[in-house]
């Protein structure tokens, strides 16, 4: 262990050393433990919730759109780019989760390793992959709600009301009003899912096991059903010359696309959030983060495959492309059931997003970059719930008014930002504590896959639309802002008023 760091040297560093404190790896790892939690989840579990929360709207919506509107049928190589990067990613949070096993993920991990300033924007950025995602989700689930009632019920529900009154033009680059007035099953979904996650539903590993089996069937049924009804015609040209814009296919399109469907990777990242919770965390969160990425890999590859042969690319820009796909075919009983289980899977992801989301704010509240209020805990149901109604709200305003694309992207590059800084964070680390125990290591050396990992995500960062970019920093901005007025004087770790185990709270699970 390294000696404490007193109150006075904490009173005498300089207003620049403070922003780059980390917090102390031994204290954490210490705390993790003694975690209160039962520990019960075995690399199985594990490897579902991953499945769980990957496998949603990435696949069953944003694949058709990168189809239509960027790539083409080279959306399949445009999976595999991502993949990489996602890849990359989850072998150095398999490092950092087995060394610091404890929820927070990668804001904790950044703390620890780049110190706060670094850590606060990680934290400020996974609200894009959380919030911003979840919203996309609630998107996805509208479509697919609104085809599950014309596949079951013929009933045909207006667009007025399930459509977002915005629209963006990828050309222009600009927003338009669509006609629409709001897209109401987004809203739903959403309000619902944060009341059920205020009254203290917490993520069941058997139903969520369940709802994976059903997600992994209705993908697998649609491959196998589908693949007979390839028109090879349909990957020609395999990618589409490029058309003026950037995004607009070609190589530069495809990997525009890569960005977009980077989306349907996010989540394994969940898994590192079920560190205090699992049995053999060292072994088995590895295993868990690096099996769920490579079977969704997989089965993500061979459903673009099988959509762009079946229906000319162009024909995919729509909100549940699986089920047009289906149409083609004539199968409309295999509809309701992709509809169904589309569904049914998409409210997993929504679900485990909203759920990570107040955990985040409630990480950063306790280490004092967030008001007290954000870590309130509900006396009766033992939930966050001023965070987790807060979070739901802004959620359902961003699915109920913005298009998916738009909310998709936006997530895609707040993503890869966490996951560049991660992947430096490997790097930092193995020189800075080369003495920690690490029983995972990220294979070929502190270099080789974290520069890989971190190059590829800046890469795919730089090739979303400008505006995306723009949103991107913009978004920073505001956090850094935040921050400045704040979080640097609210911080803990740098208050000399409190005793070095105030000092380090770590984020306990008590939600
Ligand atoms: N990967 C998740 C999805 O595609 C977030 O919905």
């Amino acid at each position: 262990m390294k000696p404490e760091v007193t109150n006075y040297e904490v009173h005498q560093k300089s207003w620049w050393r403070k922003l780059f404190t980390v917090k102390d790896i031994d204290r954490l790892q210490a705390d993790a433990e003694e975690s209160p939690l039962r520990r019960s989840l075995n690399f199985f579990d594990l490897t579902a919730i991953g499945i769980g929360a990957i496998i949603g709207t990435g696949i069953f919506v944003l694949t058709g759109i990168a189809a239509a509107k960027n790539a083409g049928p080279a959306v399949v190589v445009s999976f595999v780019v991502s993949g990489i990067a996602a890849g990359t990613a989850a072998v150095s949070y398999s490092e950092m989760a087995c060394m610091i096993p404890v929820a927070g993920s990668a804001y904790t991990y950044t703390y620890a390793t780049m110190g706060e300033l670094v850590g606060w924007i990680i934290g400020w950025d996974l609200i894009l992959e959380y919030l911003v995602g979840a919203a996309t989700v609630s998107v996805g689930w509208s479509g697919y709600f609104k085809m599950f009632f014309k596949s079951a019920f013929k009933v045909d529900m207006s667009d007025k009301w399930t459509e977002a009154p915005v629209g963006f033009n990828s050309k222009t680059q600009s927003f338009y009003v669509s006609g629409n007035y709001v897209n109401l099953p987004a809203i739903a979904i959403s309000l619902g899912i944060t009341c059920l996650l205020c009254l203290g539903i917490r993520e069941s590993a058997r139903l969520n096991t369940v709802i994976v089996i059903v997600k992994i069937v209705v993908i697998l049924l649609f491959i196998f059903a589908c693949i007979k009804d390839i028109d090879p015609k349909n990957y020609t040209p395999f990618i589409p010359p490029n058309e003026g814009s950037f995004s607009e296919y070609g190589v530069s399109g495809m990997f525009s696309a890569a960005t977009t469907v980077f989306f349907s990777y996010i989540g394994f990242d969940a898994i590192s959030t079920a560190a205090q919770e699992s049995k053999n965390p060292q072994r088995d969160l590895p295993i868990g983060i690096c099996s769920s990425l490579l079977i969704c890999t997989v089965l993500y590859i061979a459903v673009c495959f099988i959509m762009t042969g079946v229906v000319p690319y162009k024909e995919l820009n729509v909100s549940a492309p699986i089920s047009v796909v289906i149409a083609r075919t004539g199968m409309s009983w295999l509809g309701i059931i992709v509809d169904f289980g589309a569904l049914l899977g998409l409210t997993s992801v929504i679900l485990v997003l909203l759920m990570g989301q107040p955990r985040i704010f409630y990480a950063m509240a306790k280490d004092g970059l967030f008001p007290a209020v954000a870590a309130k805990i509900h006396p009766r149901f033992k939930t966050p719930w001023v965070t987790t109604l807060i979070s739901g709200t802004a959620c359902a305003v961003l699915g109920g008014i913005l298009p998916v694309d738009v909310l998709g992207e936006m997530t895609s590059v707040g993503t890869l930002f966490a996951f560049a800084l991660v992947n430096i964070g490997i790097i930092i680390l193995r020189f800075k504590r080369p003495d920690l125990p690490r029983k995972f290591k990220v294979p070929l050396g502190p270099f080789v896959i974290p520069v890989i990992g971190a190059g590829l995500s800046i890469l795919l960062i730089c090739t979303a639309t400008v505006s995306t970019i723009i949103r991107l920093f913009a978004w920073m901005g505001i956090g850094l802002l935040i921050y400045i007025f704040y979080g640097r004087t609210h911080s803990k770790i740098n208050n000399p008023h409190l005793s070095p185990n105030e000092r380090c709270h770590v984020n306990k699970d008590e939600i």
